[in-house]
């Protein structure tokens, strides 16, 4: 390993486990570039979920997304991941075997705005379907409710086009809600997670559900109500800074 290198001296510092293995510069500096592509990829997701909220906030007057997130993974728990797995640590190995090292997180305003998004962003023809799970349609045992996509979206770099996958987690606010507890709970350091714990999760997670539901019927009449059952609601008045026509 180069000496004056500090990414890759980093790259050492962040896993003590291939401290014998020589990485060289080449190695560090490719690395580089695929997390830059995931980075890419995930600004692509972000940027069309943005775009999708302004059509229609513009079309409906209100906005079914309230706030979006996106993470990607560190090099220290995408060599953990594979390591869990048995899975060699390389480039190739990362992105044959690893679907969430991008990911973004949107957090919606109504059950029925996470359908409407996903189907909206899969008819875009730019986007590959990976992987759907919807966890809304079946949770999972504990109750975590979400729909999770796995994308695959070209970024255009200078000379090529490049498909990288993206992990999207769409949820409404409840389901965020509890996901978010849950996790913070589940992983309390020196904490025993007990049965009870599980049951009592389990619960809240269900009143979320009912929550979603209750919020969704609330959603319908307010949409039934201004739009006459039917077409696009009268778009709410909306107080315009006018002061520049005051003489
Ligand atoms: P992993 O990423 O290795 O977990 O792969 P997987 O194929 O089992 O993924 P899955 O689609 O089930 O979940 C991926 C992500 O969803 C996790 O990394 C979490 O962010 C979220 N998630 C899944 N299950 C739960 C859960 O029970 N509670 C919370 N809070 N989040 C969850
Ligand atoms: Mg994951």
């Amino acid at each position: 390993m180069p000496q004056d290198d500090s990414l890759s001296q980093s790259i050492h510092d962040l896993l003590p486990g291939t401290g014998d293995r020589i990485i060289t510069l080449e190695q560090v500096q490719e690395l580089n570039k695929l997390m830059s592509y995931y980075r890419c990829a995930m600004m692509e997701v972000v940027t069309k979920f943005n775009v999708l909220n302004e059509q229609f906030s513009l079309q409906f007057d209100r906005n079914p997304i309230t706030g979006i997130k996106s993470r990607l993974k560190t090099i220290r728990s995408i060599h953990d991941k594979l390591e869990r797995r048995g899975l060699p640590f390389s480039l190739e190995s990362i992105e044959e075997n690893l679907n969430d090292v991008a990911g973004v997180r949107v957090i919606c305003s109504f059950t029925e705005d996470v359908h409407m998004l996903s189907e909206a962003l899969m008819q875009q023809d730019d986007i590959q379907l990976i992987e759907r799970k919807d966890y809304i349609l079946n949770p999972k045992p504990n109750g975590y409710r979400s729909l999770h996509l796995i994308v695959s979206v070209p970024i255009f770099l200078a000379h090529e086009k490049k498909f990288m996958r993206v992990e999207i987690q769409l949820r409404t606010l409840a389901m965020d809600f509890w996901a978010t507890l849950e996790h913070q709970l589940r992983y309390k350091k020196d904490f025993d997670f007990a049965e009870s714990m599980g049951r009592e999760l389990y619960t809240c997670a269900q009143l979320s559900a009912e929550l979603d539901e209750r919020m969704d019927g609330l959603r319908e009449l307010v949409q039934k109500q201004t739009s006459g059952g039917a077409g696009i609601p009268e778009p709410r008045r909306r107080w315009v800074d006018q002061s520049h026509n005051l003489r």
